[in-house]
């Protein structure tokens, strides 16, 4: 099925199901620890043997010679992978990194082998007996070193060019009456989800089969068959349950990639779990952002220039972090500059992470707009109203498909309490506390991309979708049944969803938060599809049915939908693609955060009070699950307002704090109260289902929120993320 038109009416419309706050689908598997993980698999590879990962113990140089014969004699051990055996893995398209050190070593723990034993136990002690020699160079790890230097690369596939004009900007912020120029930093992060990487991989033959904890298989497939020089059509990835990603799992990481070829070295099949302490500096991470932001405006608050510059850094080949990607959507104003650089650093490599771009660069923008209000002497809401646009900033050929960011802001002001807050930083106190509010607002693609799925009715009248969509906490599975339930006029315990496998219908995947929107319209084309092979069946006129109460009716005819499937079960598959749409509307989500913190006068300690989120995203598929994914993005905006940072050791290149214990991230007693409502809207031009993601959405604005809050209870502008109390105790002001 083509989407080339807005949607019209349809039976998603009815929203009897959809939603509706249903449990998730899959809770129940979660909540009694019966829900298999990549690594828990017991009988779909029994003789499967243990792999260990050594991780480099350089940064930057070479290895000069690996002596395995100790680790070959140990107990157990099975065989040893190095550069020298594992052929010649290929690089995938996504992630640039090498999976194994080659023997150029190019960041700190790339893996260097992997010891494969009978037990987990044995692996790892096996791995203590090697000894490599290394060759050792001077790396590039600083970016404000490296950031004179740094070239505006060629354009990319993601984040559109490196630089774009739009008016004159120079000129225009030379005259502005009222300029903002500053500059921000946002440090390396990692994404610290809950589950490690993991899989458990076997061939057959040619073919490979991996049990694996992936967002994209389509990405995955594709990545892993370049890697191990196969057609992706011979690998299988299997990935039901995921402990969370968040950009993380992507595609394919070294567990995956050396889980499948250990398997293929050692002849057997092979699992391997990242450990922890080494997943920060093997794996990718969120690259730390250098920031300029430069806003000029006129005394009424209209901006006149927006300048945004930004630099990054990354392994050669590597991609900007493309923060300026909102700073073009977001604001009018005639005089626009964006710039990204990108340095060459010696780092493992930085890619997406958590809303790649947005979230970093309104961790920017957003501080210098309540720097530029401050200025004004306006209200930090009211200077959002006032450069609101309802065409895209850069081509208003483009009108955005919705933009109710203004009704953000205002019921965000107003639940909030916003009018109570005081202007003047530094004033309110409570006792030691200084107490602050700030807001920001929040805007992140709305994406939709080709996806399928596959829909079989028996005669039990169970409906099974089938999607290599994935779950990674976000509610996927719930989604769909809830989707399949009301376009085909069923309750939801008739839809039986699967989700996870490779072989099923391609789709998007769990990535810049398009998961949703893409399976539930993927869904409603194959439902589409089913509900005419019913009327077929049924000999009905497919124009005039009502698909409703586990029934097809028509007229005066009513026959329960079972029997369409009396002669046998109806299966159809189909994909939902998109057309011209996107390049006619700029689709993008919309929130406003409120946060109120308390800082410790003495100590300067932070605490968020409450925060609050008001969304947009289209239609609001289930009620929990959005809610639950924008409290959660609160969350991540915490860690990374207050305690979020991968710390570099500059001599010798690595990320210091690599294990949960030194890498902070919020925990229970760090997250208070957290509000998150969504505006009533549809969006008919995303899909027929007219839903937008809101994972990412819940994230971006989070942490300047915080920031400025901070700010406002301190009077101490930080600038430099994470807000750690060093970074202010000295400023705050002096209470008896
Ligand atoms: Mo996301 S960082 O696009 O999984």
């Amino acid at each position: 099925m083509k989407f080339d038109t807005p949607a019209g009416a349809n039976p998603t419309d009815r929203m009897q199901v959809l939603g509706k706050p249903l449990d998730r689908y899959e809770a129940r598997l979660k909540t009694t620890g019966t829900a298999t993980y990549a690594y828990e698999y017991k009988d779909v590879a029994p003789n499967a043997a243990y792999g260990y990962i050594l991780g480099a113990a350089i940064a930057k140089g070479r290895i000069t010679a690996i002596d395995t014969t100790l680790t070959e004699a140990a107990p157990g051990v099975i065989g040893v992978v190095t550069y020298r055996n594992a052929g010649k893995p290929g690089v995938g398209k996504f992630y640039v990194q090498k999976m194994l050190a080659a023997p150029e070593v190019d960041h700190y723990h790339q893996p260097v082998a992997v010891v494969v034993a009978e037990t987990f136990e044995q692996a790892r002690a096996a791995s203590a007996l090697i000894r490599v020699d290394y060759a050792r160079t001077d790396g590039r790890y600083d970016l404000a070193a490296q950031k004179g230097s740094a070239p505006v690369p060629p354009q990319g596939e993601f984040g559109g060019p490196n630089e774009k004009r739009v008016g004159d900007f120079e000129p225009a912020f030379a005259a502005a009456a009222v300029k903002v120029d500053e500059t921000y930093t946002v440090p390396d992060q990692a994404h610290a989800m809950m589950e490690p990487h993991a899989t458990i991989a076997k061939w057959d033959g040619e073919r490979v089969t991996c049990w694996t904890s992936i967002q994209q298989m389509n990405w995955g497939t594709r990545d892993l068959g370049l890697i191990l020089g196969i057609p992706k059509a011979n690998v299988r990835l299997i990935s039901p349950f995921i402990g969370g990603g968040f950009g993380g799992k992507g595609t394919v990481q070294m567990d995956l990639a050396l889980a499948a070829i250990s398997a293929r070295v050692v002849g057997r099949p092979v699992k391997i779990a990242l450990q922890r302490p080494i997943m920060f500096n093997t794996t990718i991470h969120r690259p730390k952002t250098i920031q300029r932001v430069m806003l000029g405006a006129g005394r009424d608050g209209r901006l006149t220039a927006i300048g945004h510059e930004s630099w990054s850094g990354n392994l050669p080949g590597g991609r900007t972090e493309p923060t300026v990607a909102s700073t073009r959507t977001f604001y009018a104003g005639p005089n626009r500059l964006t710039r990204m650089r990108l340095a060459t650093l010696d780092l493992a490599e930085g890619n997406a992470m958590r809303a790649p771009g947005e979230a970093p660069g309104l961790m920017a923008l957003e501080i210098a707009m309540d720097e530029l209000a401050e200025k004004l002497g306006m209200d930090p809401v009211q200077l959002r109203v006032v450069n609101d646009t309802q065409v895209d900033p850069e081509d208003p050929s483009k009108p955005f498909s919705t933009r109710p960011f203004i009704q953000c802001l205002r019921e965000g002001a107003e639940q909030f309490g916003w009018d109570r807050r005081n202007a003047k930083p530094g004033q309110v106190r409570e006792g030691r506390w200084l107490i602050g509010m700030g807001m920001a607002g929040a805007i992140r693609a709305g994406k939709i991309a080709k996806s399928g799925a596959r829909a079989r009715l028996d005669g039990k009248g169970i409906i099974t979708i089938e999607a290599d969509m994935t779950d990674i906490g976000t509610g996927s599975y719930t989604v769909v049944q809830q989707t399949a339930a009301e376009m085909m006029g069923v309750a939801p315990d008739s839809i039986v969803v699967k989700l996870g496998d490779s072989t099923f219908p391609e789709t998007p995947g769990s990535g810049g938060q398009q998961g949703a929107p893409s399976v539930t319209a993927g869904v409603y084309a194959a439902c589409v599809k089913l509900r005419e092979a019913v009327a077929q069946r049924l000999g009905f006129n497919s124009a005039e049915v009502d698909f409703s109460d586990g029934r097809v009716k028509s007229g005066n005819r009513s026959v329960p939908l079972a029997d369409a499937a009396k002669g046998g079960d109806l299966l159809v598959e189909d994909v939902m693609e998109f057309d011209k749409l996107k390049d006619q509307f700029q689709q993008q989500t919309f929130g406003a955060h409120f946060a109120e913190v308390a800082v410790d006068a003495y100590t300067g300690v932070v605490r968020v009070r409450r925060a609050l989120a008001v969304c947009a995203a289209g239609r609001i598929l289930n009620a929990k699950t959005a809610r639950s994914q924008v409290i959660g993005g609160i969350t991540m905006g915490i860690g990374a307002a207050l305690m979020e940072e991968m710390a570099i050791d500059q001599r010798f290149g690595f990320f210091v704090n690599h294990d949960l214990a030194g890498y902070e991230v919020p925990v229970h007693a760090d997250v208070p109260h957290l509000d998150a409502f969504f505006i009533d809207e549809v969006d008919p031009t995303i899909s027929p289902v007219k839903a937008k993601g809101v994972g990412e959405l819940g994230l971006t604005g989070v942490a300047p929120a915080i920031a400025n809050a901070i700010y406002n209870a301190t009077g101490v502008r930080v600038r430099e993320y994470p807000i750690t109390l060093d970074k202010h105790l000295e400023g705050l002001p002096a209470i008896a």
